[in-house]
């Protein structure tokens, strides 16, 4: 059993190899697929959406199972920006020290609750007879008022963790994967699938 996950990212990629370790399924990448360079226009207005015309594009090309995430952080002091624009937000070859300053300072004056924020995760998987599942996953937390920790990628140094004392760059993959987002919606698509019968 093969099943594509249609992202470039690697941070996401290296968290679903982590998740799906246990598994009886040989997890492949767009890399090692050669697909990288397929155009995925993501014009989705919901991270579902966009999850679905990734793993809609992947299928086409491939005929494989493939599985998509769409993902982002939604800050509620700024309307649930960036979130589905996450990647682009700022522009996409911004680096992320420059995007995680930039948050932190438009939240500045803001404390506790006023500071609240979640890591969204809606993931897809086509199968190859063009049947969608759908799953997805939230993890809630603050903005840090700070960039802490190594771990992770993209917004993980500023998403706090008020019961844990730290942010999601400064757990472990292991204790991340347990509780994130992705690990929730990915967990829940294992449910889905088997409950299909195809794994
Ligand atoms: P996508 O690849 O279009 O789904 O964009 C996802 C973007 O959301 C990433 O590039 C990050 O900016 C952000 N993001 C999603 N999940 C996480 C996470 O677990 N940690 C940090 N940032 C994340």
């Amino acid at each position: 059993m093969k099943i594509i996950i249609a992202t470039g990212n690697e941070g996401k990629m290296r968290e679903i190899r982590e998740i799906m370790k246990g598994e009886d399924v040989t997890v492949t990448s767009l890399k090692d697929e050669g697909l990288e360079n397929v155009e995925i226009d993501e014009t989705g207005k919901t991270f579902e959406e966009n999850a679905i015309i990734k793993a809609k594009t992947i299928s086409e090309v491939s005929g494989e199972i493939v599985i998509a995430d769409d993902s982002g952080l939604a800050v509620d002091a700024l309307n649930g920006e960036p979130g589905i624009y996450s990647a682009r937000y700022l522009g996409r070859d911004t680096s992320y020290d420059y995007k995680n300053n930039y948050i932190i300072k438009q939240l500045e004056g803001k404390e506790g609750a006023e500071r609240s924020a979640r890591f969204v995760c809606a993931m897809a998987c086509v199968l190859p007879d063009g049947k969608v599942i759908t799953t997805e996953g939230t993890i809630e937390g603050q903005i840090g008022f700070e960039q802490k920790g190594e771990n992770g990628f993209g917004y993980d140094p500023i998403f706090f963790l008020p019961e844990r004392g730290k942010t999601t760059a400064e757990i472990s993959p292991e204790e991340k994967n347990e509780i994130s987002h992705r690990g929730k919606a990915l967990t829940k698509m294992y449910e889905k699938l088997k409950e299909e019968g195809v794994l």
